[in-house]
């Protein structure tokens, strides 16, 4: 398939849609200030903070790795063998991770990654979820792909 478009408008805050494009799952997550704010703290923490090894669009080069800050455009598809992250708005489960403060969770062998989709240094895991190209085609609707 070619470009997919989803209405962005109905995503609440803090909330995740999933949208299929060439078969693979994108996460849409309408992140809200909270989530946000903690990025800059974890950076001492990822194995890739800045994004230099992900794949990813030029113009998603920034902390959030989006266009509008808030919403974060995804591919749900974890980088080490290929299974699907479960996100986690703010749940810590001690279990996996003290320092993690939710975001994206593989259950296959316990990657983890922030609510930018960065990954965690101690995950199996070694490059950021990637990004798909994508655009806004009005405020409401984007066009992956
Ligand atoms: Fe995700 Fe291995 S496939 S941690």
């Amino acid at each position: 398939g070619g470009p997919v478009k989803a209405d962005v408008s109905k995503v609440e805050p803090g909330q995740m849609i999933n949208i299929l494009w060439r078969g693979q799952p994108v996460f849409v997550v309408n992140r809200t200030p909270k989530q946000l704010d903690v990025l800059e703290s974890l950076n001492g923490k990822l194995k890739d903070p800045t994004s230099e090894s992900s794949v990813q669009p030029a113009y998603v080069d920034n902390i959030n790795r989006s266009i509008k800050e808030n919403l974060l455009v995804v591919v749900g598809i974890c980088t080490h063998l290929g299974c699907s992250p479960k996100y986690y708005p703010d749940l810590v489960p001690q279990t996996f991770d003290a320092e993690w403060k939710g975001g994206f969770f593989c259950p296959c062998h316990n990657s983890r990654f922030d609510i930018s989709g960065r990954v965690f240094a101690g995950s199996p895991a070694s490059r950021n979820l990637d990004i798909p190209p994508y655009t806004f085609l009005d405020e409401n609707t984007i066009e992956i792909g």
